[in-house]
């Protein structure tokens, strides 16, 4: 039997069990609703659980920052259980921090998206860091949100003071919001008071952080930008899907597109050089068993370089609408079959 931690009503949990119901394998479910509401976790020792994320829809960040906070504190005390689980709810903590997972990776000397600030904590001194360091193109990101909420891209001509934002966030009345759709700012005021508002913002808990990336080109295929989420899993690549994009941010619910991994034909050391990285980079983190890991090609030399390492990055309806493989290797791992 198989424990499984979600939500009642989602894709995931869906098609989780349908693996799972195709192996006849049973599983018990447990509800996000149902944790949030108190929960004696001894129920857990000793069970084989996924740990799925709960989905929330607050779209207001600093809001989205509490409840994060308080998801990070049921998965600690989850972690005191002594259970098979399919990626420790340790694993998921470290690799939620974008900024200690970096490092982490970057000691281990696997290729990053680099970091030009560890910590941005205004616009002004963001522009003295890119002025000083000569790069002019950053990612900026709060360091444990996903699925692109306050991830913008920012560009700062260095001659003229001129400057263009790209993000999904919404600023209306000192609070931020995420959007789904890809807004462009070429105001400066407006562009300052965004990222002043994702630097400073607070709500009751103090913000995690956010940092700066060197913004890299990416690789091109019939003209869109494009970069691959990898599900690598029980040591093997298990699903890969290219998202293209017009803009710089490749996230699906942007509305970009997703295309098949084949349809690149990438040459065959490409694509050994993205299953070693991303065998590596899981290897950096101890009880984790699946990652979908973001990779992009640098635009020119096709290099594989991870932007970053999601611990419960595995929702791909790509595969979940044909052979939802993903979710029935998972099944036959954590049901001992395999
Ligand atoms: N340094 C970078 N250079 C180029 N593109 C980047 C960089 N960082 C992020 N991106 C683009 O922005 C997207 C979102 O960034 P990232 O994956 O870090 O955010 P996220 O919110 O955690 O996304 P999710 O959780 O949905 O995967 C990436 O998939 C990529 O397309
Ligand atoms: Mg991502």
């Amino acid at each position: 039997m198989i424990t499984l931690i979600g939500d009642k009503d989602s894709k995931r949990t869906g098609y989780f069990l349908k693996a799972a119901g195709k192996q006849g394998v049973p599983v018990r479910f447990i509800s996000w609703e149902k944790i949030f509401k108190g929960f004696n976790y001894r129920v857990l020792e000793g069970a084989a659980v996924k740990i799925d994320p709960p989905s929330y829809k607050i779209t207001e960040l600093g809001m989205m920052q509490e409840s994060l906070l308080i998801y990070q504190n049921i998965l600690k005390d989850m972690a005191l259980c002594r259970c098979t689980f399919l990626n420790t709810p340790e694993a998921i903590l470290n690799v939620l921090d974008k900024r200690a997972a970096k490092k982490e990776l970057e000691k281990h000397m696997l290729p990053v998206t680099r970091m030009v600030s560890e910590n941005v904590n205004s616009a002004s001194q963001l522009i003295g860091i890119m002025r000083d360091k000569r790069e002019y193109s950053v990612f900026i990101k709060p360091v444990n949100y996903s699925g692109a909420a306050g991830v913008a891209a920012f560009r700062l001509n260095p001659a003229s003071g001129r400057m263009k934002l790209y993000t999904s966030c919404r600023l209306d009345k000192g609070k931020l919001y995420n959007t789904k759709k890809l807004h462009v700012l070429e105001n400066n005021t407006d562009i300052i008071n965004i990222i002043d508002s994702l630097a400073g913002m607070g709500g009751v808990h103090k913000m995690p952080g956010l940092i700066a990336e060197k913004w890299y080109p990416k690789d091109s295929f019939n003209g869109k930008s494009y970069d691959l989420r990898v599900v690598y899993q029980y040591g093997r690549v298990s699903y890969i899907v290219v998202r293209q994009s017009d803009g710089p941010v490749t996230n699906l619910h942007l509305n970009n597109q997703a295309m098949d991994f084949k349809e690149l034909m990438l040459p065959e050391n490409i694509v050994s050089g993205i299953e070693e990285i991303c065998s590596k980079a899981v290897a950096v983190f101890k009880g984790l068993n699946m990652a979908g890991i973001d990779i992009m090609l640098d635009k020119g030399s096709r290099k594989p370089r991870i932007i970053e390492i999601n611990g419960q990055g595995d929702l791909i309806y790509q595969d979940i609408f044909s052979d939802n493989k993903i979710y029935s290797e998972q099944v036959e791992m954590l049901s001992g079959k395999a």
